[in-house]
């Protein structure tokens, strides 16, 4: 999830627009950025590691010749954040530039045909085998336009993508395409403009022509003209008028980062499924040897961590040991060695008892593996194999995208290992793999259908003094996760634990009209589970249960339910059900006047012990 901008203006130069923009896109992606403009026939570039001011400071954003030019806010998902990977990607001639955001999963393969053909890379990224490919396609066609070699290009690629090209020889004009990957036109009588996200160019124009997915776009003061890729059939697209403010646009017109983050689900779940499979399957190898697994992070990410344990067991009958990241040492440390494996798991790459552990597992020779959605982060600098969760940024404190990528990964992982190690039947595991890859249509129709009726339920319990959160089996993560959402944006006093835990102690606090969230999840702790459902009943609590769409039985026991549709694989249900549990959450703190996006006394990334 990159930030990306360009612009052709009548009058000025566009580099001052471009950086200013990018600023507006930085919550998409702040670990590098870079800008091209054309003047005399050739490509002029800034470009650099770290954030928009502090390159600014270096290289000045501001002073670069040239009406038209691109600009891009990086959010690393291949090659780290260097100057080298940071964007624009130029080809061999330096007379194509292009800026990316997406994911393109058949590049190595590209670049392995490119590099036999001559072509010379020097980034890590997967973008550059675009401006390699036009290049290809021009040198091989000299009479083929600009705009056929990058549709020509473009047909090539797998995976997600809105990018835009420059051409040192058609000064005039800016190519883009649109592929899953967002990518808005802005327009005014005296200039045109791009950009991933509408904050971009709002200031200067709120004329907005939507992108639709599949399409090319020639852009020029002369207008807009939209192709389908698929046949090149001409899109006739009238711009709209947008009446947000600037802080509005940020927000995509969410009240809140956190809500537009839960929206945002459907798109994270789909880039967290392009982790690369080498990757995943060098990961699961490095498990499949281990004596013994650590799974080791902090809050959320715990969270995933415990319910991974279930997926590593029930798939490949793999024990691991889910461990608090402050508790590690004390737990372990003595007796972590090199045979031992710590997976360590953390959005920000940066919290500092997730990095205790993982130091402490490293100085007994122990391997260490990573999962973060910081690529540069310093869990990828010290992780032997790492992969990036591809969530984008995450600017609520409160996680919530990035636990659902976090645990679509580790699903991935456990499905890998299971077949390394032949556990379940292939019938099973196609089935959870068909499963998995329908999960972000299936939270789009979770967030769709049920967010009004959580709404109804965060202002009927509003006022509720203390939850409970309960669930049994992999569920137990999925209420842990409830519970923290609850707590660290409304402040209200929960306890989650294993249904089966209710009878031995907390059930003593229950009383009538005391709210108990119960995680229903259609797999073989349902029926057990609705005798934890009536022991609480018996003592006059107020039921609220995720269920399994048209889950009648428990229907009828619950005073207010939230459905989730059927056909969830036990070993996936955290993903659509802890959904509910974050819009609960957030509409809690709505409702008692809180701000969810910075809740008090916490920070989005804990880099103190
Ligand atoms: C979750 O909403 C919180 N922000 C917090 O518990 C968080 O999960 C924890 O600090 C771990 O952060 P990490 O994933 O960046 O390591």
């Amino acid at each position: 999830m990159c930030g990306i901008f360009g612009c052709i203006l009548r009058h000025g130069n566009a580099a001052p627009l471009i950086h200013a923009a990018l600023k507006r896109l930085e919550y998409r992606g702040y670990d590098s950025v870079g800008e091209a403009t054309i003047t005399d026939g050739k490509i002029n570039i800034k470009k650099d590691q770290g954030k928009i001011d502090e390159v600014h400071a270096k290289l000045n954003l501001d002073d670069l010749p040239g009406n038209i030019g691109v600009g891009h806010t990086r959010w690393a998902t291949h090659g780290a954040p260097l100057q080298v990977n940071a964007h624009p990607h130029v080809d061999c001639t330096g007379q194509l530039a292009v800026i990316h955001n997406g994911i393109i999963e058949n590049f190595s393969e590209l670049k392995g045909e490119l590099e036999t053909r001559g072509h010379v890379f020097k980034s890590r990224t997967d973008t550059e085998v675009i401006p390699h490919l036009i290049e290809d396609y021009l040198k091989s066609n000299p009479s083929m336009s600009f705009e056929d070699a990058v549709h020509e290009a473009v047909k090539r690629l797998v995976g997600s993508y809105s990018i835009a090209v420059l051409n040192a020889r058609e000064p005039e004009k800016i190519v883009c395409a649109r592929n899953e990957s967002p990518l808005v036109i802005g327009v005014n009588q005296d200039a045109v403009y791009f950009a991933s996200d509408i904050p971009a160019f709002l200031p200067l124009t709120n004329r907005v022509i939507i992108v639709d997915d599949g399409e090319i776009l020639t852009l020029s003061l002369k207008g807009v003209d939209i192709k389908k890729i698929a046949d090149l059939k001409p899109v006739q697209r009238e711009p709209k008028i947008i009446d947000w403010t600037p802080e509005m646009a940020v927000k995509k017109g969410y009240p809140h980062f956190m809500i537009k983050e839960i929206h945002e689900q459907p798109e994270s779940l789909r880039n967290a499924l392009r982790a690369q499979e080498h990757y995943v399957d060098l990961m699961s190898t490095f498990l499949d040897r281990a004596r013994e697994v650590f799974l080791v992070a902090c809050g959320t990410s715990y969270h995933a961590c415990l319910a991974a344990s279930y997926m590593f067991s029930k798939l490949a009958f793999l024990a691991t040991y889910p461990v608090f990241a402050s508790e590690f040492v004390e737990q372990h440390g003595k007796s972590v060695n090199i045979e031992s494996t710590i997976l360590a798991v953390s959005q920000s790459g940066e919290t500092a008892d997730t990095l205790a552990s993982v130091n402490a597992a490293r100085q007994r020779a122990a391997t260490v593996l990573g999962l973060t959605n910081v690529i540069g982060s310093t869990l990828t600098r010290v992780a032997r194999v790492y992969i990036g969760q591809q969530s984008g940024p995450e600017i609520g404190v409160a996680a919530t995208k990035t636990f659902t990528a976090q645990l679509s990964v580790l699903a991935h992982i456990a499905l890998r290992l299971a077949k390394k190690r032949g556990k379940v039947s292939q019938d099973e595991m196609d089935y959870i793999s068909e499963r998995l890859s329908k999960l972000p249509d299936i939270v789009e129709t979770v967030i769709q259908t049920q967010e009004e009726k959580v709404k109804q339920i965060a202002k009927k319990y509003k006022d509720a003094k203390a939850f409970f959160f309960l669930g049994r089996g992999i569920s137990t993560a999925t209420a842990y996760e409830g519970r923290l959402k609850l707590m660290e944006i409304a402040y209200a006093p929960a306890i989650a634990f294993p249904a089966g835990e209710s009878k031995h102690g907390p059930i003593s606090l229950v009383e009538s009209g005391f709210p108990v969230i119960f995680i229903c999840a259609k797999d073989e702790t349902h029926r057990t589970l609705i005798g934890n459902i009536m022991e609480m009943k018996a003592r006059g609590a107020s039921i609220i249960a995720v269920v399994e769409e048209g889950d009648e039985e428990i229907k009828v026991l619950a005073d207010d339910y939230v459905e989730v549709p059927k056909g969830i694989p036990e070993v996936l249900s955290p993903i659509p059900y802890a959904v509910p549990l974050q819009m609960l959450a957030y509409y809690v703190s709505v409702e008692r006047g809180y701000n969810p996006d910075m809740p008090r006394n916490l920070a989005k990334s804990v880099t103190v012990k």
